[in-house]
């Protein structure tokens, strides 16, 4: 069997956690692969909406595994918390949720060092989410982070001990940064209690076993494709691999062993966080559509930049994930407008692009718009409705232009609001 890979296309907040929860009946496995508590991936059934941050998004569905892969960094304060929230709703996490031993751990000194780095950078700073991300990602690849298998080593709390003093030393660098670590120590040691209570894994073995014994794999991304470490608009990006490359590195499984990249973007586009956007809209039209699209950070809250679709940066999202099959989320939300505008390309330097240019500053590219015939009144609608054809006008437009078919149409937050096209 090979694993189907299931990621953003903009810059995160797309719908994954919607469509992982659809999809997962036809899988036997979730696995996270990058990311860590930064990501929140929302899911509504039965009248109920769940936020999750690290918890693979097939938790609620009976009879499968979900698995957090090496390439996620984990907090385990929140994902504690997080555990206690889904189990109140009847889920026995510990039975349905493995993690792999080489998932490296946010330490309480990661987050305050996101914090001292943001209030460094002043207007420049990254807008970052402020879970640690950054800095453990840092120190992994700096090759001095701990991991989860760590906890299970007798001199744990020395190799804590030895990273917190390093960290010290580069928190004393920012004189206008207090802390006290105190304040978060005891929780920590209390959510590594809790930690070694749920199966970890080799979770390479375990993932490669499990396709061989025929078992259906859905690889979960975080983020979106536009804040990818390498390719997204750096330096305004988080710091793992957020591309179709990251489920093999994230998971361990070779490149031979993807079958279906599965691309998800909004009908429209949004970004949280600093960094650049040529399709943002500052005015009242933005503010509808984040009002209309309840475009506020699952995870912090912060009101969403919101802008018309980028077809530029969706064709370049393609190539770079080798999508199969795109999934348009929200188009729902448009329907109050009579015309909706596309960005068909850039101007840069003078000259028409539809390629992506090295930085993609609002100075420096300017975004041509075209408009289209909206679909007002198509409202958030049922499975079985048929959708306006200026909406499939829409769809065929970008299946054209990405060589790449729009399998599922999302006309509202619920399982039930999703439409299947026909292939
Ligand atoms: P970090 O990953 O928390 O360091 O944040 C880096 C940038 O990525 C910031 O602009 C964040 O707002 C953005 N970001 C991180 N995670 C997500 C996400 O799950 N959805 C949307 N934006 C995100
Ligand atoms: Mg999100």
């Amino acid at each position: 069997m090979k694993v189907d890979v299931l990621l953003g296309l903009q810059w995160g907040d797309e719908g994954k956690g919607k469509i992982v929860d659809v999809l997962t009946p036809q899988y036997d496995i979730i696995a996270r692969f990058q990311g860590g508590p930064n990501a929140g991936h929302t899911l509504e059934f039965d009248g109920r909406k769940h936020v999750l941050h690290t918890i693979p998004s097939g938790i609620f569905r009976e009879g499968k595994l979900n698995l957090i892969g090496n390439g996620v960094v984990i907090d385990p304060v929140t994902l504690q918390r997080e555990i206690g929230e889904v189990e109140e709703h009847g889920v026995q996490v510990d039975a349905r949720m493995l993690i792999s031993r080489k998932a490296h751990l946010i330490l309480p000194t990661h987050r305050l060092l996101d914090a001292a780095n943001e209030q460094d950078k002043g207007k420049d700073k990254i807008g970052s989410t402020l879970r640690g991300i950054g800095p453990t990602y840092m120190d992994k690849t700096g090759r001095n982070g701990l991991r989860v298998g760590d906890i299970f080593l007798p001199d744990f709390k020395e190799r804590y001990d030895r990273l917190v003093k390093k960290h010290a030393r580069l928190l004393s660098n920012f004189s206008e940064f207090s802390y006290d670590l105190s304040e978060h120590e005891p929780a920590w040691f209390a959510s590594i209690e809790r930690l070694r209570q749920i199966p970890v894994v080799d979770s390479e073995q375990w993932i490669n076993d499990q396709l061989d014994a025929g078992k259906r794999v859905l690889a979960e991304g975080a983020q979106g494709t536009l804040l990818d470490i390498d390719f997204g608009t750096y330096p305004f990006v988080t710091s793992s691999t957020t591309t179709a490359a990251g489920a093999c590195t994230g998971l361990g499984v070779a490149p031979t062993r993807i079958g279906e990249v599965i691309g998800i973007f909004k009908a429209y586009c949004t970004r949280v966080g600093s960094g650049p956007f040529p399709t943002e809209l500052h005015g009242d039209t933005g503010e509808a559509l984040r009002k209309a699209g309840h475009e506020f950070g699952a995870t912090t809250g912060r009101p969403r930049r919101c802008g018309w679709l980028d077809l530029p940066a969706l064709k370049h999202a393609c190539m770079l994930n080798g999508a199969t099959q795109l999934c348009m989320m929200k188009a729902d939300v448009l329907d109050s407008f009579e015309e909706v505008q596309v960005c068909t390309h850039y101007e840069v330097d003078g000259e028409r692009s539809d390629h992506l240019p090295y930085l993609l500053e609002e100075s420096l590219v300017n975004p041509i718009f075209e408009p289209r015939e909206g679909w007002p009144g198509a409202g958030q609608s049922g499975s079985g409705t048929e959708l306006p054809a200026s909406l499939m006008n829409y769809v065929q437009e970008i299946e054209s232009l990405t060589k790449t078919r729009i399998s599922i149409v999302s006309m509202g937050p619920d399982r039930a609001q999703t439409h299947e096209m026909a292939s």
